[in-house]
């Protein structure tokens, strides 16, 4: 049968038989945007108005902000074929990485990389994780010593590189590499006010891409040329060597697996870690009750130190917001979402809801390790996303930030010599400012 496939879809969309969304009158929108609020303003009001599963127009097509648990687990986890991620501005860096990559492709990528973040994998990086953890702790005792003042996000950041990097390639992280990296976190910066035009976009950004490239092809080479690191091979060459059976895994594609996981790898951590400082400024008990928990390198130490970590999470999921589109119509907690709408899935959202996590403002590590004081239904709790396209370095990112935190947390205390006053919404949540610190030594 002839089709007309340039004015008809070849499959007509399924009607959706669900009520009208609940949408925000344009009023809201309007004085919203009078007051130049952030974005996660108008969503507060947007779910504290209208509940879990609601419509905002921020131009003529409606968006859908998903907060309620079971919807966020019908989108994410059941249907994630009906929820799909659109290509997104990030592949100006990341290409087409197993983040950005959909369909049969990252199926593929995927399920090669997945064994290198769980199990016997992980175990690969235990020593690499360790390795940096100390390499940090090195570095904080001079600034104790030396008693200067260091910017802590900055020093996070340094961090979770140097650990991604030493899984990456089996190296530690160089002086000059480092230096050459600071161009990752430039790009990130500037993505959400790149011109909409891809070849604009790409100019405004060329410097920084080339130097990316240029460090991406000498890890690449390196891991050809098979010298395995002072730490054993990288993923990289395990990448590398798949290639050889794989026509798929070009030099381009092994250079966009590397930057995706340099990206979504180190930001992330290094974002949490400094939100968990600054909330342990506020509550110094909380680091007290973790260090006596058990004595140093025991399991009850370093569950109380992961408890820091979920709960710094819960406050600020570095990846609040998680957008999907909708590739057919659906019925969604009852009410009927058309194809081609797009959708925000908002963990930050979900995990300040009273309904669900009692005092949710208060910082409390107890609510993860105490039994029964946290809800367990499915899609309350999402920093690392859930379903198919949940983050794949969960393991990893818990791993290196407790390993951290065990060797910073006995020996120093930071001072914040100013704190930013508030959070910026962009790609992740992050402290809006510097944070400068000096440390002093603690009584271990
Ligand atoms: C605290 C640290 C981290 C947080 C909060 C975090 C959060 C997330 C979230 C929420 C997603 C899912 C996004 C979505 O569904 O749209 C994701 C995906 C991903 N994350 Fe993470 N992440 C962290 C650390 C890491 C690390 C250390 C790595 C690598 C070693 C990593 C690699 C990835 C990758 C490759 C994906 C894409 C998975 C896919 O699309 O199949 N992440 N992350």
């Amino acid at each position: 049968m002839a089709t007309d496939a340039g004015s008809r879809p070849l499959v007509p969309p399924r009607p959706a038989s669900g009520r009208a969304l609940p949408e925000a009158d344009a009023d809201c929108v309007e004085r919203w945007r009078t007051h130049k609020g952030e974005l996660v303003d108008l969503l507060t009001q947007v779910r504290e108005r209208l509940g879990g599963v609601a419509a905002f127009r921020l131009g003529p097509e409606p968006t859908v902000l998903v907060t309620e648990p079971e919807a966020v687990q019908h989108v994410l986890a059941r249907h994630p074929g009906r929820y799909v991620k659109r290509s997104h501005r990030a592949r100006l860096l990341i290409g087409d990485g197993v983040l950005a990559a959909t369909g049969e492709a990252w199926q593929r990528q995927r399920k090669l990389l997945q064994s290198q973040f769980t199990g016997t994998g992980m175990r690969r990086y235990e020593q690499r994780i360790t390795a940096a953890a100390r390499t940090a702790a090195e570095r904080w005792a001079g600034h104790a010593r030396t008693g200067r003042t260091f910017d802590l996000g900055e020093e996070m950041r340094r961090f979770a590189l140097d650990t991604i990097w030493r899984a990456l390639t089996g190296h530690p992280l160089d002086e000059a590499t480092a230096h050459e990296l600071t161009a990752v976190a430039t790009v990130v910066a500037a993505l959400p006010s790149l011109p909409a035009d891809q070849v604009d976009a790409q100019d405004a950004v060329a410097g920084d891409l080339a130097r990316i490239d240029a460090v991406a092809r000498h890890a690449v080479a390196a891991a050809r040329a098979g010298a395995p690191g002072p730490d054993g091979p990288g993923l990289l060459q395990v990448l590398v060597e798949a290639a050889a059976e794989r026509p798929e895994y070009t030099d381009q594609l092994l250079r966009d697996e590397l930057v995706t996981l340099l990206v979504a790898g180190h930001e992330t951590t290094a974002t949490t870690l400094t939100w968990l400082y600054l909330l342990l400024d506020r509550h110094p008990s909380a680091r007290e009750e973790a260090l006596a928990a058990g004595r140093p390198g025991s399991p009850e130490r370093r569950a109380a130190i992961q408890a820091l970590v979920s709960e710094t999470l819960r406050l600020y999921p570095s990846a609040w917001l998680l957008p999907r589109h909708a590739a057919e119509a659906d019925v969604l907690a009852g009410y009927a979402v058309e194809a081609g709408t797009d959708l925000l899935v908002c963990p930050y959202l979900t995990h300040r809801d009273p309904g669900l996590w009692p005092d949710p403002e208060h910082f409390d590590p107890r609510r993860f390790t105490a039994a029964g004081s946290r809800p367990t239904r499915p899609g309350a709790y999402l920093p690392f996303g859930i379903g198919p396209r949940a983050c794949l370095g969960q393991q990893f990112a818990l791993r290196e930030s407790v390993a951290l935190l065990e060797e910073l947390l006995p020996g120093h205390v930071p001072h914040f010599r100013s704190v930013p006053d508030r959070a910026a919404y962009s790609i992740t949540v992050r402290p809006d400012g510097p944070t400068p610190v000096t440390l002093t030594s603690a009584p271990k």
